[in-house]
Formats: structure tokens, C-alpha cells, sequence
């Protein structure tokens, strides 16, 4: 069962809170090596993964809801340290006898509490005995189990914190994951090494070490092909399979012709020039153009691209004769069997690096990213000698430029975007604003406007720039960014390319609107 070996680990068994992903993320950053779980995970299992300790997530149910998720209740004796979040302390609190009720007031937001014992779970935090947190919660605690004392109380949560120290199970009924909870990290840290006792021996460095040696074993001496795209995740996927068996490994590079600016060149020059890997580069984009003609229709251009990268990449993968793998740079958020709360039999997030290759192709998936979170890859990037330019990365649709034109895609179109979405990247980068926002990049619309250059009249292009921060991209806003790198962008794009004599801000958010265009 456990997927990576290392000693020190941590279960986090997910009630279904949307803060879940963020409780593994401090873990993680605490170098402690941990999974997420559905709440149910049966207990041969939860025995088998020997979890140094385990957390509790919150979760949207009220514990006397008919249908509330339950854990296996003989988690509490399993002699293994429990910290249980919100919804996870409340079911501690009845499996174990106390009493849970609905709190005069839903609470949600800011929130002090005042610590009663600065030991073990409080520790380190100087001499404050009150703390600022993030509540969001409609049931409290009324009674608690018996051995339990109390750690902390709030104005409305009587029982903010509460531990058994003998048995080593805590509870909090605030979030100590988010950052409004200024000194959350010091209690998760306070509970990995102080309570379960671990040591941070998860880091990038130890990754790249054992992967190199479990891939060596798994693989022999297979062959293994690896799909390039250019972005981060498959070229850490790639280099770190290059380092565990070298020339076993091929590279297929489909340009789909709808790449940016000189990035198939870059990323030959890379892979093949810096890296010495063997990188197959399939030059499709006359034929992903041919395809894509007279197409309007946003979904049936993604569909088409889709369709006919299957349709090349297999080919090229043929070729290549007798591979028995085939790697793919899945990363953990694609794989975490989220939405638990309903049970194993809800639908589980379709792994979208996946979702386009055929389940009949005959080889074996290896996808050694899927332990890590997006900036575990770029670290283990890093380890591995990639630039920073490559593993600092901007995330790029797979369907490429082709959903940044809307309209009919033609290579002209495909000029005039390449060109302003350089300048858009090159002043990102100039003013150090690139890595601090999520994406940045141009788009090119359908229509266009009346200008005046010299004396002439013009009747050109209209270019959108679009510039977002998000976190995972589930939810994103506008980027406000200076007034003067605005200026900047737009008088570069109208000077310098032709076609394009007009230029916008997009400042809307997601939702309702997307990051993309289509
Ligand atoms: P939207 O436009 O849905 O995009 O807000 C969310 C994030 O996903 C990226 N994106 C894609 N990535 N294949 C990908 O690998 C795709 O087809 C695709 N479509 C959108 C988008 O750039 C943004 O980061």
C-alpha cells in the first residue's frame, strides 16, 4: 500500500473540508513525508501505511447528520497520535463519548482563543497566552470525552483545543492549516515532531535519491518512452527518468504548432543539447493547422487537438518499437481521491495528464511525480539541474495558442499572437512580476478596431492581455498590476506588431469567468 517508503510518515484522512490539500501542504513543508485518504479508508490499511500519527479533517456534515461521515472507530485505539480539525475533533469527541451540539451561532472567520496549557500542541509560542485563529464551524464541542482536558477556549467554542495526552489524541475546533491562522504551523509542527515524533527527512533531495533507485529497479532494462510538452511537469518527469536509466529512455515532442514563441527550439535545445536525452521531435504543425481549419467552435478545437495528438504521439510511439512504459507527469492533486465525504463510491478526480491517451495502448504507466505537489516538482527541478526559467514555468493549456485565438486559427493569427504574447512575457519578466503571478499572457480576438498611425487610418487587431494570481487555479483574480507595466506591454505590442492596433486588460475574475478565453 504505502506508495513512497519512508519511515516517517502521516495519514490525513480527508471528512471532505476544502482545506484538506492545505493541511497535507504544511505537512509536506514540515518535511514530513504524508497522504491524504478518504475517511474510510478500511483498517488493514490504516494499520499497513504505520503512520507515525494521523490527522483529522474537517468536513461540511454535522456529526448527527444521518448520512455524516464516520471513521473506523477503533482509530482511537490504535495507540497512534490523532489530531482531529474541526469536524474531525467532533467525531473524536463521539466516538469517544462526549457530547457535540450546534453552537448558538454558526462561527466563521477571525477568531481568539485563549490558551489554557502552553504545553506539548501550544508549545513555543513565547509567552501569549491568546491567539488569533480561523473558525468556521456550526457545531462545538459541550462535553468532552473522558481523559480529555481543555487547551483552549474561545468566546463561542468553549472547547477551542482539548487533549488526552496519555493517549495522545487532540482536537481543535479551528484551522491551524489556513493562514489566518498566524501561528498554525507552529501547532502542526508542535504535533509531527514534539507528539508523533518524526524527523523532517522529506525533502527533494531524498525524493530524487530514492526515486532514481525504485525506478531503476521497476524499469530494468525495459524501455521506457516519455511525452514532452515543454511545461514542468513532463520535463521532470523526463530528466528524472533519464537519470535513473538513460539511453532506455525515448522522448516523443509532438509541436503542435500552437507552442509559443521559439519554445520547441528551447526545449530541444534543453533536453537534447543540455541533458544529452533522446528527444524525438515530430514536427506535426502543418497538420494540426490543416485540421484546425475553419473551426470556430472553442470545444470542438479542443476536441480536435486532442484527437489528433492521440493520433500522432501513437505513431511516433510505434516507431519506437519495444518500449514497455510509457511515463507521464501526473501530480499528486490529480490522484487524491477527494470528495471522500460521500463515500468510495463518488467519482474520483479524473487524472487530467491522463485523460487524453487511450486505455488500450499497450504500455505500463509510470508516473513518478505522483506523490509531489506542483512546487515539490519545481524544487525537485531544481535538484536536477533544469533552469529556473523552464522549472519556473507559467502553466500552458494543452490545446496550446489555439484557445488564446478565438476565431479561426491560421499560421498569420498564430504570428501575430506569438509575437505580442512574447513582449507580454519578455515585460512580466523585466519587472520581476513573471513567478509572483499565476499566468500572463496574450490573447487575440476576433474583431477589429479603427486606429490612427501617423497620418493614416488603420483597421486592425485587437489584442487582450490577460494576467492572473491564483493558487491552484480553481479560483483566480485579475492582477493589479501597475499602471506603468500596462503601458509598457501596450505600446510594445502596437509599435512593434503589425496587425495589432489596439490593446485591452481583461479584469475579470474566475469564477464566473475562466483564465483562458476558451
Ligand atoms: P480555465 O480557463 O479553465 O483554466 O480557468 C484553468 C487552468 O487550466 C489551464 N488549462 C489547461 N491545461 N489542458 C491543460 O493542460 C487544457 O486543455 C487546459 N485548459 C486550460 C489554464 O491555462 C489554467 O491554468
Amino acid at each position: 500500500m504505502p506508495s513512497f517508503q519512508t519511515k516517517d510518515r502521516i495519514l490525513v484522512l480527508d471528512f471532505g473540508s476544502q482545506y484538506t490539500q492545505l493541511i497535507a501542504r504544511r505537512v509536506r513543508e514540515a518535511q514530513v513525508y504524508c497522504e491524504i485518504h478518504p475517511f474510510n479508508m478500511p483498517m488493514t490499511q490504516i494499520r499497513a501505511f504505520s503512520a507515525k500519527g494521523i490527522i483529522l479533517s474537517g468536513g461540511p456534515s454535522s456529526i448527527y447528520d444521518p448520512d455524516a461521515p464516520k471513521a473506523d472507530p477503533r482509530l482511537t485505539d490504535l495507540g497512534v497520535p490523532l489530531l482531529g480539525i474541526c469536524y474531525g475533533m467532533q467525531f473524536i469527541t463521539q466516538s469517544l463519548g462526549g457530547t457535540v451540539s450546534r453552537a448558538l451561532d454558526r462561527e466563521y472567520g477571525s477568531a481568539g482563543i485563549l490558551i489554557q496549557d502552553n504545553i506539548d500542541l501550544f508549545a513555543d509560542l513565547g509567552e501569549q497566552r491568546s491567539m488569533k485563529v480561523w473558525m468556521s464551524h456550526g457545531d462545538r464541542v459541550e462535553k468532552m470525552p473522558e481523559g480529555f482536558e481543555i487547551l483552549a477556549t474561545s468566546k463561542n467554542s468553549p472547547v477551542a483545543a482539548m487533549a488526552d495526552k496519555k493517549r495522545k489524541i487532540y482536537g481543535l475546533q479551528f484551522h491551524p492549516e489556513v493562514v489566518h491562522t498566524p501561528e498554525g504551523n507552529k501547532i502542526i509542527r508542535n504535533f509531527l515532531f514534539g507528539i508523533c515524533e518524526c524527523s523532517a527527512t522529506w525533502t527533494m533531495s531524498s525524493f530524487v535519491k530514492k526515486s532514481i533507485s525504485s525506478l531503476r529497479e521497476k524499469i530494468g532494462s525495459e524501455k521506457v518512452i516519455c511525452g514532452i510538452s515543454g511545461g514542468v511537469d513532463s520535463s521532470v518527469t523526463a530528466v528524472l527518468l533519464h537519470r535513473a536509466v538513460g539511453t532506455q529512455l525515448s522522448c516523443i515532442f509532438v509541436d503542435n504548432g500552437l507552442l509559443r514563441k521559439g519554445e520547441s527550439l528551447e526545449v530541444m535545445k534543453l533536453l537534447q543539447g543540455l541533458f544529452g536525452m533522446d528527444v524525438r521531435l515530430v514536427d506535426a504543425s502543418n497538420h494540426f493547422l490543416c485540421v484546425l481549419e475553419g473551426v470556430t467552435d472553442p470545444e470542438q478545437k479542443r476536441k480536435i487537438i486532442g484527437r489528433e495528438f492521440i493520433k500522432v504521439f501513437e505513431k511516433a510511439a510505434l516507431e519506437l518499437g519495444n518500449a514497455k512504459y510509457l511515463a507521464q507527469g501526473t501530480l499528486y492533486p490529480d490522484v487524491i481521491e477527494s470528495v471522500s465525504f460521500k463515500g468510495p463510491s463518488a467519482t474520483i478526480k479524473s487524472h487530467h495528464n491522463v485523460g487524453g491517451l487511450p486505455e488500450n495502448m499497450r504500455f505500463e504507466l509510470i508516473e513518478p511525480l505522483r506523490e509531489l505537489f506542483k512546487d515539490e516538482v519545481r524544487q525537485v527541478g531544481l535538484e536536477l539541474d533544469l533552469p529556473r526559467d523552464l522549472v519556473m514555468r507559467q502553466p500552458f493549456p494543452g490545446p496550446g495558442l489555439a484557445v488564446r485565438i478565438l476565431g479561426e486559427v491560421s499560421s498569420r493569427r498564430l504570428d501575430i499572437l506569438r509575437e505580442a504574447d512574447a513582449i507580454v512575457l519578455e515585460e512580466m519578466r523585466a519587472a520581476s512580476l513573471y513567478e509572483k503571478v499565476w499566468q500572463s499572457f496574450a490573447v487575440l480576438l476576433p474583431v477589429k478596431t479603427v486606429g490612427v498611425m501617423g497620418d493614416e487610418r488603420t483597421y486592425e487587431n485587437v489584442i487582450a492581455l490577460r494576467v492572473v494570481d491564483s493558487v491552484d487555479a480553481m479560483t483566480a483574480d485579475w492582477s493589479r498590476l501597475p499602471y506603468s507595466i500596462l503601458a509598457t506591454i501596450s505600446n510594445r505590442i502596437i509599435n512593434s506588431v503589425k496587425g495589432v492596433n489596439r490593446v485591452v486588460y481583461d479584469i475579470s475574475s474566475k469564477p464566473p469567468s475562466t483564465i483562458e478565453w476558451e
